[in-house]
Parts: C-alpha cells; sequence; structure tokens
C-alpha cells in the first residue's frame, strides 16, 4: 500500500472529469484500510468506489481512498436461498453476470448498472422494478472514527428510494466494505412488468424467461437508451425524479395533458424527470465538449474534456428552469464533490 501524490482522478470517475487529489491510495484488503486510516494523517477524505455516481467539481485538496477490496464468498445456503457476501471493490455488474452464472436469482434486473458493490447500498440502486433493498440482507462498514466494522442490517440501512443511512445519519462515518445479498435457487421471483420489458421479451419470443433472459433484455434497453461511459463520460441519472402531491400534478395536466407519473401513496406522485427536462428542450442540447444526452434527458454527459464546473452550472440552469416553468424542484442524484 503507497500513498501517490498529485494523481490525475480522470480514470477513476465516469464522468472522465481531470482533476487532481493530492493524495491517493488504493486499498485491497481491511487491514490496508485500517493501517491508512490509522495514520490519522488526513482529514480530508474522499471515498471512491467505481466513481460512478460523483462529479468531481474541483482538484481534491485531501486523501482519495480507493476502495479495491476484491472477493465473492456464499456464506451459508439452504434448498432455496443463498447468502452470498460480495466486497466493495468488486464490479457491480460483474457480480450480477456472476450470480446469473450460478443461477442465483433477484439481482437480474439491475445488469450494467455502473459503479461498485459497496456503492450500491448508499443509494440503494435501483432500476427496471427492482432495488437492492429487496435483496439486501446486510452490509459490513468500517467505522472513521474509531475503525472498528459494524454490521448494518437492512432494517439499519434505513431504504429509500435512492436513499440509505449512508446518505442521512451516516453519511461520512463509515466506509462499506461488504456487501450480504439474500438470492433465490430456484422459483426465482421474476419481475417483468416494468416498462418495455414485456414487449421487448414477446419480440425475441421468449416465454417462460429465465434471470439470464431478463438480464440480457436488461442490458439491451440500457444499451439503446444510456450512454456507454466508457465512450462518453456520464454519471446515469444526474437528477432524482421528484415526488409531488397529486394536487399539484393535477394543476400541471392542465397545461400539459401528456406528463407521465407513478402513485407514490394517496397524496403523492413521482414524476419522471427525463419528461420534464425533455419538455424544457433540453434532452440533445450540446453545450461544446458537454451536454444533456438524446436518449434519455436525465443523464448529463461529457463529451470529451469538459469541466465538472461548466457540468454543473448546466444542472443548475435546468432545475431553475424546471421550477420555472412547472413549480417542481429537481435534487441532483449524483454527489457533488
Ligand atoms: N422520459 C421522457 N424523456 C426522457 C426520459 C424519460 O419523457 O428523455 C419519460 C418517459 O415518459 C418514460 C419515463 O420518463 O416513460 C421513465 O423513463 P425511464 O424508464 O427511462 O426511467 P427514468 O425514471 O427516467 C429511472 C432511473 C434509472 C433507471 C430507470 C429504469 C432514477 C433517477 N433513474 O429512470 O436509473 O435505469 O428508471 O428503471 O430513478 C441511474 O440511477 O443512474 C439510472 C439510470
Amino acid at each position: 500500500m503507497q500513498i501517490l501524490q498529485n494523481i490525475s482522478l480522470k480514470p477513476y470517475n465516469s464522468f472522465g472529469i481531470d482533476v487532481i487529489a493530492k493524495h491517493f491510495v488504493s486499498i485491497t484488503s481491511i487491514a490496508n484500510l485500517k493501517a491508512v486510516l490509522s495514520l490519522k494523517k488526513h482529514s480530508n477524505i474522499l471515498v471512491l468506489g467505481g466513481g460512478c455516481n460523483m462529479l468531481l467539481t474541483k482538484n481534491f485538496e485531501g486523501l482519495v481512498i480507493h476502495i479495491n477490496i476484491k472477493g465473492i464468498e456464499i456464506i451459508s445456503e439452504n434448498e432455496d436461498a443463498v447468502y452470498v457476501k460480495a466486497n466493495a471493490g468488486e464490479n457491480w455488474h460483474e457480480f450480477v453476470l456472476w450470480c446469473i452464472d450460478n443461477n442465483f436469482g433477484g439481482v437480474e434486473n439491475l445488469s450494467l448498472i455502473p459503479g461498485n458493490v459497496g456503492s450500491a447500498p448508499i443509494q440503494n440502486i435501483g432500476a427496471y422494478g427492482v432495488e437492492l433493498k429487496d435483496v439486501f440482507e446486510s452490509c459490513e462498514a468500517m467505522s472513521l472514527e474509531n475503525y472498528s466494522l459494524k454490521t448494518f442490517t437492512k432494517k439499519a440501512c434505513n431504504f429509500g428510494y435512492r436513499n440509505s443511512i449512508f446518505k442521512q445519519a451516516a453519511k461520512g462515518k463509515y466506509i462499506i466494505t461488504s456487501v450480504v445479498l439474500k438470492l433465490t435457487k430456484k422459483q426465482h421471483k421474476l419481475h417483468i412488468s416494468y416498462g418495455t420489458i414485456a414487449s421487448e421479451l414477446e419480440l425475441l419470443k421468449i416465454k417462460n424467461p429465465s434471470i439470464e433472459d431478463i438480464s440480457k433484455t436488461i442490458i439491451a434497453i440500457r444499451e439503446r437508451k444510456l450512454p456507454n461511459p466508457k465512450l462518453i463520460g456520464n454519471s446515469g441519472s444526474f437528477f432524482k425524479n421528484p415526488v409531488v402531491s397529486k394536487k399539484h400534478y393535477n394543476k400541471l395536466l392542465k397545461n400539459f395533458n401528456d406528463i407521465p407519473c407513478y402513485q407514490v401513496s394517496d397524496t403523492q406522485v413521482k414524476i419522471p424527470a427525463g419528461w420534464l427536462i425533455e419538455k424544457a428542450g433540453f434532452k440533445g442540447k450540446r453545450f461544446g465538449n458537454y451536454g444533456v444526452h438524446e436518449n434519455q434527458a436525465l443523464v448529463l454527459v461529457n463529451y470529451s474534456d469538459a469541466k465538472g464546473e461548466a457540468i454543473l452550472k448546466l444542472s443548475q440552469l435546468i432545475q431553475k428552469t424546471i421550477k420555472r416553468l412547472f413549480g417542481v424542484l429537481i435534487e441532483a442524484e449524483v454527489n457533488i464533490i
């Protein structure tokens, strides 16, 4: 383990923003992590997993800790279910493929989500009708205060839509080191009702889909709609879908009769931010080397060497415009650093 100086973070964030970390260390074991924290040399720490949910807007003056702890193991199983532990540095999608290869069900709808396993609980990753919390059992995290490991059960994580205790009360206090998921070994519970999954399967003439069929379908849908961060810098959804009162939604309906929504409760609905951004005229808009993606307005993109600051300004302009046009605040989903 070596602490490096003045390292470009460009290869470590999916937006591909070129900022410099004053100090940088890549960690491959829990012992390493404890050792580096015990040095107590750095008060300003940035923990990096896959770097897929952040926008870096300036050089980082402290220590960047890149969590690269690998390993997947079965910790227990019975006839129906298996408990799988994956370490934080495993790539999420590769982990999903490992589960599918082993016929372990539950994460197939979360195929191709960028990022690492350790970041998944922080924002309770979700896609196509499934969220991490649906299969989550527990995670282990190191306290930044006393460097001990603590287990967080599903209940303790307090999961919500793109939300958890790690974005609230425990924010900046722990580093997630591993995650345990409970997956099915047979009679997998398939989720095919979201969006175009069912019609896509029909098109492929697949009647009784396996978890592998679902994974392949979702990969195809995502590849069509979302830019590949290896080719065009981006952080997936830049904004969260806003939750508004039904009263406000009904008011909007009078002017925009095609505005979609998902029911949240008896009094609230969620509006797709992508729809609002598209309606506001931003979809596919390019501002030199950055802009709004042409197939999914929720995604901001870096075409080459954009500055994080410029993308942040664009996101603020979008927020302001949406507020003015629809009276709705759309909040950033990515972490602004
Ligand atoms: N829409 C538009 N224009 C757009 C994009 C979307 O009008 O440019 C409208 C359409 O009405 C569409 C609806 O929005 O039917 C929903 O779109 P989509 O199914 O693509 O889902 P989303 O709400 O835009 C969310 C997640 C995605 C996830 C998809 C699929 C959030 C913030 N985003 O997007 O997550 O892949 O559902 O489940 O909840 C991510 O977090 O990085 C991410 C990509």
